[in-house]
């Protein structure tokens, strides 16, 4: 439940003077909160469905102290940008993806979840509601976060009685603190992010929380952040902590498959079709962390990290060193993408969604 006073009238703002544009130093935009005006939320309880969301001011929300969130996990997120052009339109980047993956991901966690057309529709209201808070062309996008929380109270381990679905959201600019310079990575091999049969493959709240000892470490070390390996051989790439990763050699490039413990990125498989597109071979499978010894470049995807080169892993102690800058697989492959959704090159693919 909210606490939060719901909105008698719905949000709407010109495009005029000063309502176009929020206060924000649109230069210094990372990848940390920045409050905007409203969030969407939407209730049903277990076994029904979703009928009717509201926006409300962004605030925080009262759950109960034994809400299936807060004891046993069960929630979901999802993230995906809006972004403006130059003429002020709006657009989403694949939305329909977003909550595909969120139904796939409800199913797992014994969740209800909202259509796809429920989750676009929140997402569009959600974005026009915060419509001043989206940056201008160039300048980043808004990042938004859609939640699907057990909000009912449980004492025994069993589904949460009810369920949430909100959405907030926030301007951001590039996700590492690197911005756009080549990350370096540190393999580690005590730590695990995901096992077969457990919840890698599905975006729950709780595939998080376990990265961040890893890459506090790492961190601590100097790393950018964290690659992981597979948690029964020990052997073969996952993902990253925030992201998928990608390995070029020569005209081939490959990524680890997603058979369970590797999170189905959009970026990724849009990355997959773009480099398809162009004439890679692009290869899902088992990449054994062997490859990292003479690949030519590694790059990471996701939607906060978009296409980041990486410059260096390191491994067992040794570092191995990567192509990254201009003329690269990577570079060529981001431009491409982010061409798209920027509305800079011709979307043939009907990825682009109008807010
Ligand atoms: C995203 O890329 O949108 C994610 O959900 C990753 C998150 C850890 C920032």
């Amino acid at each position: 439940t909210s606490q939060a006073s719901p909105v008698s009238e719905p949000a709407t703002f010109s495009d005029r003077g000063e309502d176009k544009y929020a206060n924000v130093n649109w230069d210094e935009l990372g990848f940390g909160l920045v409050p905007t005006d409203y969030m969407y939320i939407m209730k049903c309880s277990l076994n029904e469905n979703f009928s009717r969301g509201e926006l409300n001011r962004y605030g925080n929300i009262e759950l109960s102290p034994s809400s299936g969130v807060l004891n046993y996990g069960q929630g979901l997120f999802e993230g995906l940008k809006a972004y403006r052009r130059e003429d002020g339109r709006l657009f989403l980047f694949r939305p329909e993806q977003n909550a595909l993956r969120m139904k796939m991901g409800a199913e797992r966690m014994c969740m209800p979840s909202p259509s796809v057309d429920q989750f676009v529709d929140a997402v569009k209201q959600t974005v026009i509601a915060n419509k001043r808070w989206v940056p201008p062309p160039g300048k980043g996008s808004l990042y938004i976060r859609p939640l699907l929380i057990g909000s009912g109270p449980v004492l025994g381990l069993a589904p949460a009685p009810d369920y949430a679905f909100l959405i907030y959201a926030s301007p951001v600019g590039n996700y590492f603190k690197e911005g756009l310079s080549p990350l370096n990575l540190v393999v580690d091999d005590e730590f695990h992010r995901a096992t077969p049969g457990g919840t890698g493959g599905v975006k729950t709240i709780t595939n998080y929380g376990p990265v961040l000892k890893a890459q506090t470490r790492a961190k601590a070390k100097g790393f950018s952040d964290v690659l992981f390996i597979d948690a029964v051989k020990k052997k073969n790439l996952e993902e990253v902590s925030s992201c998928n990763i990608f390995i070029v050699k020569g005209s081939v490039i490959s990524t680890p498959a997603t058979h369970g413990t590797v999170l189905s990125g959009i970026t990724r498989k849009s990355i997959i079709e773009i480099a398809r597109d162009y004439g890679y071979q692009v290869e899902e499978r088992s990449v054994p962390v062997d490859e990292l010894i003479d690949a030519d470049e590694v790059f990471c995807t996701g939607t906060a990290v978009v296409v980041a080169q990486v410059g260096s892993i390191t491994y067992q102690g040794k570092r191995f060193v990567y192509k990254t800058g201009a003329g690269t697989v990577s570079q060529r492959l981001y431009l491409n993408l982010t061409g798209i959704q920027m509305g800079l090159v011709e979307d043939k693919k009907g990825w682009i969604v109008e807010v």
